[in-house]
């Protein structure tokens, strides 16, 4: 953003379906800096636990492997030790477990210093479930995507190709769900700007998210 000094840190939290991959990835794409997915991490650890064949619900187990293994984001693509997992990390596998596995604070703590790792020097777009709490505290700008439950449901479906009435209803369940497994991290800085995406473009949040930073630098 022109007359803005770099680095720039925005954090863009909320729950799943909210819109907060796209907006992410489109916003750090504009401002020409680094897109860090946090979810994407816990994802690729997730995976790891399950190649593993060790128990989500095993605290030490999956702090060990989070702590063994190399996960990393090159050009939007996950790498778990060096194998790209992009496709398999967003299946139905990883998401069934994947709020377990990021619900202990061993592997909280391990994935935080790769998080912050992922800012480049002109800094980056953080996107979670705790970027504004506890990743980024001090972020230029953190934004928390709501969106209601039915066009959360709708996005997931369009994500993994769902067209049947039946298996959109499954996943608004399963979205419920996670929400209530996530949501002891799942709130709001106090100091965040709450947008609801639902009706909005892609461009139209953006540009919201864009003028908020702009607003926020003016003294
Ligand atoms: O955003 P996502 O659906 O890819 O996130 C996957 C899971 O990881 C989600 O169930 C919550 C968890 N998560 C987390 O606990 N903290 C984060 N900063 C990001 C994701």
């Amino acid at each position: 953003v022109k007359g803005r000094e770099v680095p720039v840190v925005i954090a863009i939290d909320g729950p799943g379906g909210a819109g907060k991959s796209t907006i992410a990835r489109v916003l750090a794409e504009r401002l020409g800096v680094a897109h860090v997915d946090t979810g994407a991490m816990y994802r690729a650890v997730t995976l790891a636990v399950l190649r593993a064949g060790a128990e989500p619900s095993d605290a030490a187990a999956c702090t060990r492997i989070a702590g063994a293994v190399a996960v990393e984001r090159v050009h939007g693509r996950t790498l778990l030790d060096g194998e790209d997992v992009e496709a398999e990390i967003r299946g139905p596998d990883v998401t069934a477990v994947v709020s377990v596995v990021s619900g202990h604070q061993g592997v909280r703590d391990v994935l935080l210093a790769v998080q912050r790792a992922g800012l480049g020097e002109r800094g980056g777009v953080v996107e979670g479930r705790d970027a504004g709490t506890r990743v980024v505290p001090d972020a230029d700008l953190k934004v928390w995507l709501t969106a209601t439950p039915q066009e959360r449901a709708a996005r997931r479906a369009a994500q993994v190709g769902e067209e049947d009435a039946r298996g959109i209803a499954a996943l608004a369940e399963e979205l419920a769900a996670r929400d209530a497994s996530d949501a002891a991290r799942m709130r709001p800085a106090a100091d965040a700007v709450v947008v609801d995406t639902s009706g909005l473009t892609v461009d139209e949040v953006v540009d919201g998210v864009i003028s908020s930073l702009k607003a926020e630098a003016t003294p």
